[in-house]
C-alpha cells in the first residue's frame, strides 16, 4: 500500500485529482469506479474545474458507482445517482449512457446479478473509495466476506434512524431499508485503488486498515492485499499511525 500523508482536505483532494487525471490521460476510455459521500466532493469539484479550464474530456469514459439505495428513483435528491449528477456528471462532457449506478428499483436480486455482470464485463481501471469510521467500504460493513460480489444490503436500524434525521425530515418511512453494493471482491478486482480519508473520525479505521492484520472486522484492511492501492489521508486521519 502506498500511504500519502498531507496537511488537509484540500491537499488530499488535489493529490487525488492528479491520480485520477493520470488514469484518464493515459486511457481516455478508462472505466472509473466512483464513490459518493462527503469525502470525494472537493475532488469532483476539482475534476469539473479541470474540465472547464483544461478541457480534459470524458466523452469516452465509463463510470461505475459503488452503491445505491434501493427504493429511491434516480431523480430523488437523496439517491446516489442524483448526487453524482449534481456533484460531477452534469458539468462534464460525459455520455450519460456510459454512467452506471446500481438501479434503485425493480427486482433487487436481479439488479445485483446484472450489476455484477456489468462489472465483470468492464474491468475497472481505478476504484475511488471513502472509508466509514468503522472501516466500511461501499456498503460493505464489518463482517462482509472478502469474497463478496455485488449484493443487497439490509440497512441497520441505527443507519435508518440516522438517515431519517439527517436527510428525510425525521420520516423513517421514507428512508430506504436496503441498498445494492459492489462487493469486496469487485473492489479488489480494480487495477488501481485510491482511498481518501480525512478527519479525526477516520483515524481508528485508518490505523487498523494500514497497521492491522487484514480482517473482515475492518473491511478496508483487505486493501493490504491489493497490488496497487494508494491511501491519501490528512493529518487528522493519520494521527494514530505508528509506522508512517
Ligand atoms: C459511498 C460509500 C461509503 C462512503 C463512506 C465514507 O459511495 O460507499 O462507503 O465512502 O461511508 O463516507 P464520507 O465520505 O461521507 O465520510
Amino acid at each position: 500500500m502506498k500511504v500519502i500523508k498531507v496537511k488537509d482536505y484540500e491537499e488530499a483532494s488535489q493529490k487525488a485529482l492528479n491520480i485520477m487525471l493520470d488514469v484518464i490521460k493515459n486511457k481516455p476510455d478508462a472505466n472509473l469506479g466512483l464513490a459518493t459521500g462527503s469525502t470525494p466532493k472537493r475532488l469532483y469539484e476539482s475534476m469539473r474545474e479541470d474540465h472547464r479550464i483544461n478541457g480534459t474530456s470524458y466523452s469516452d469514459i465509463k463510470t461505475f458507482n459503488l452503491d445505491e439505495y434501493f427504493g429511491l428513483s434516480p431523480d430523488h435528491p437523496q439517491s446516489y445517482y442524483y448526487f453524482m449528477c449534481q456533484n460531477l456528471f452534469d458539468e462534464l462532457d460525459i455520455n450519460l449512457d456510459n454512467v452506471h449506478v446500481p438501479k434503485g428499483s425493480g427486482d433487487i436480486d436481479e439488479e445485483c446479478v446484472n450489476y455484477n455482470q456489468l462489472l465483470n464485463d468492464n474491468p475497472l481501471d481505478i476504484q475511488l473509495l471513502g472509508i466509514g469510521s468503522n472501516g466500511h467500504i461501499g456498503f460493505n460493513e464489518p463482517g462482509t466476506p472478502f469474497e463478496s460480489t455485488t449484493h443487497k444490503v439490509d440497512l441497520k436500524e441505527s443507519t435508518i434512524k440516522d438517515n431519517a434525521r439527517l436527510f428525510f425530515n425525521g420520516n423513517e418511512d421514507e428512508v430506504p431499508k436496503q441498498a445494492v453494493s459492489m462487493g469486496i471482491a469487485n473492489i479488489m478486482n480494480a487495477k488501481k485503488i485510491l482511498l481518501i480519508a480525512c478527519g479525526q473520525n477516520k483515524a481508528k479505521a485508518i490505523k487498523y486498515t494500514i497497521e492491522g492484520k487484514p480482517s473482515i472486522d475492518v473491511p478496508a484492511s483487505v486493501l493490504q492485499n491489493h497490488p496497487d492501492c494508494t491511501i491519501i489521508m490528512d493529518e487528522a486521519a493519520a494521527s494514530l499511525l505508528e509506522t508512517h
